[in-house]
């Protein structure tokens, strides 16, 4: 797969794998911001629209089928489900597996309410060092991935997108999805400028993605 990521070198990669074949525990998932954990490690979050592929994303990154719940219809996920990944306390970070914002198959008002939950958590969550933003390969950015950006942009919230379910698309196809994409976030001044490319039934990308998660938590 052609892509612009960034070459890592091995002691990365290394660094990616040891951190995520340590200890991944769930730790609770939280309905409002007033029950987060304490803000004492620093924090990935994984977010996109419903159905994208976060929880499925997790579960491929930390090589465990159903750590987090994955389902065929929009709206599993219903809270914000923290999990602690490291070895010892200084080499950790909290993974953030959020609902999904947009469509998913629950009445209208509990996805508003939803949206606004995941909105003010990005917004205002002091140890967020990086949103993980899932597009959909088949689709790009929508109008609403583009809204969540700006919202990022503005509360200068440090984000980057990972395109999802690459394995759907022909070789083509995905050489495209990734140049318009690349194209797309260039105007986003809180992007991080490099497109990530995942497929997590075909593992495709996760150990650079586990890479650039140890690299958040180390430095
Ligand atoms: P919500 O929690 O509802 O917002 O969804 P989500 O973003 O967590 O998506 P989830 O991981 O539950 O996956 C949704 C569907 O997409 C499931 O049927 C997965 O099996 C499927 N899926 C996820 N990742 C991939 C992938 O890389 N390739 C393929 N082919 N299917 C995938
Ligand atoms: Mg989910």
């Amino acid at each position: 797969m052609t892509t612009n990521e960034k070459i890592r070198t091995p002691k990365e990669i290394d660094r990616g794998r040891l951190l995520f074949a340590g200890e991944c525990e769930f730790l609770m998932g939280a309905v409002s911001l007033d029950t987060l954990p304490k803000a004492n490690a620093v924090e990935v979050a994984f977010a996109g629209r419903s159905n994208v592929g976060k929880s499925s994303l997790l579960n491929a990154l930390t090589g465990r089928k159903s750590l987090a719940r994955t389902s065929n219809t929009p709206g599993r996920t219903q809270q914000l489900n923290y999990f602690y990944l490291g070895n010892r306390e200084d080499f950790g970070l909290y993974l953030v597996d959020l609902p999904g914002y947009g469509f998913a198959k629950v009445p209208k008002d509990q996805v508003e309410a939803w949206t606004e939950l995941v909105k003010d958590y990005l917004r205002g969550r002091p140890n967020l060092r990086r949103v993980l933003l899932l597009i959909d390969g088949r689709h790009g950015l929508k109008r609403n991935d583009k809204d969540i950006m700006k919202m990022l942009d503005v509360s200068a919230v440090s984000y980057q997108i990972v395109l999802t379910k690459l394995d759907k698309l022909k070789a083509n196809d995905r050489e495209k999805i990734i140049q318009k994409t690349s194209e797309d976030t260039k105007k986003f001044v809180a992007c991080h400028p490099e497109v990530l490319t995942t497929s997590s039934e075909k593992k495709w990308g996760l150990e650079e993605l586990r890479a650039e998660v140890a690299t958040l938590a180390l430095e």
